[in-house]
């Protein structure tokens, strides 16, 4: 605990230019809670708006750093969840991450704001001064800490405005974590309806079954290879999972055909990332899946389908699904033949690089270590052949 400071006695000027000043810094504090406010309902990326916000209160209070901490806890958000985002000058910031890290790592379920002084904890120490440690809840439990320090001013010590500031916004923070936890609920629980969908519509035609899930690891791992961020891979392995929505509007005789199909079948066959892009367009949680249900079946050198576009002007994450799609079709038997052998499937991809397929997505496609792929394969095949027994 901090002792009781003595309060100078003032004038009636002072007094007065005292309570314009206070009156001043009210005005901006509460300005720019509506700003932090205004952030936190519109980006789209939550550590770029918990960033944006600690960017906020070091703009309004003088403080030399403020962080926002989250725990490692499965109820926080994935985007978030271990995560220290520290903005300003700190002496020591590898040390201050570190100690922020343990401060959030020991919370308890009833933590309320605190003052930390120097000799009193570790953080105090390295900040060489004060710091303010307020706890951002979620569901009554806490996830994170909203922490400043360092602040610019002759004694240092933090006032009861800059704390009440403090904890409005991590009130803010904690009401913004949920709904970003609810975001995220609503979309896995859109995405496994989606998954049960095109397990169903796989499941049409015994040699497709599983398809879908293949395509999307592939997809993934292949957006990874290419250096895309896990974000975008993650919207590129969802696009891989609806690739074939379309399929449902597609008659079971032609899809399940053994032998070979007639102009009219392959017409049908053909329109199928037309109605998949019908089906999803009203899907707010897909719309980024769109490209790749619409052009997987595009070609580099324009002779594919719908829309025969060529190189670049197919949407990459298309041209990425375009590549997993081919090489699962050839790697899984088929009702009218039996899988080929993996130097075959390579080769092919290796010869139609240019021509079917982007050669720089043939390349990172080459760099991806397909155990993974071959371990759902071989279970999914056996799987298909008790079903059939
Ligand atoms: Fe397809």
């Amino acid at each position: 605990m901090r002792p009781p400071r003595e309060e100078p006695t003032l004038g009636r000027d002072e007094l007065l230019e005292l309570f314009s000043a206070r009156l001043m810094q009210s005005y901006e504090e509460t300005y720019s809670l509506f700003r932090i406010l205004r952030l936190l309902a519109c980006a789209p990326d939550p550590m770029q708006q918990i960033r944006l916000v600690c960017t906020n209160v070091q703009q309004v209070l003088p403080f030399g750093w403020v962080a926002a901490v989250f725990r490692s806890d499965v109820n926080v958000v994935p985007q978030l969840r271990g995560k220290v985002v520290l903005t300003g000058e700190a002496a020591q910031q590898n040390e201050l991450e570190m100690a922020l890290r343990r401060a959030c790592a020991s919370l308890r379920g009833n933590e309320w704001t605190k003052v930390l002084i120097p000799g009193g904890h570790e953080l105090a120490d390295l900040s060489g001064g004060e710091v303010v440690c307020d706890p951002i809840t979620f569901d009554d439990q806490v996830v994170g800490l909203l922490v400043a320090g360092s602040k610019r001013t002759e004694n240092g010590e933090i006032a009861s405005p800059e704390m009440q500031f403090l904890d409005a916004v991590a009130e803010f923070i904690g009401t913004f974590h949920e709904n970003a936890a609810r975001f995220v609920e609503q979309r896995a629980m859109s995405i496994g309806t989606i998954e049960a969908l095109t397990a169903a519509i796989d499941a049409k035609d015994p040699y497709t079954c599983g398809h879908s899930e293949r395509v999307a690891l592939l997809a993934r791992q292949i957006a990874l290879a290419m250096g895309l961020d896990e974000a975008e891979a993650d919207r590129i392995r969802t696009a891989g999972i609806v690739h074939d929505v379309g399929k449902i509007g597609v008659p079971e005789s032609v899809l399940c055909k053994p032998g070979k199909l007639t102009d009219q079948e392959f017409a049908a066959i053909k329109l199928h990332p037309e109605i998949g892009h019908r089906i999803l367009r009203g899907v707010v949680l897909l719309e980024h899946t769109l490209p790749g249900v619409l052009h997987h079946h595009e070609r580099f050198d324009g002779k594919g389908y719908p829309h025969r576009l060529s190189g670049e002007a197919i949407p990459l994450q298309a041209r990425i699904i375009g590549i997993a799609d081919t090489f699962d079709a050839m790697s899984s038997s088929r009702s009218y033949r039996p899988a080929l052998p993996r130097e075959k499937v390579m080769a092919e991809i290796v010869r139609c690089s240019g021509s079917q397929f982007d050669p720089k997505v043939v390349q990172a496609f080459l760099k991806v270590d397909l155990a993974e792929y071959d371990q759902i394969l071989s279970r999914q095949t056996a799987q298909a052949s008790r079903a059939a027994a």
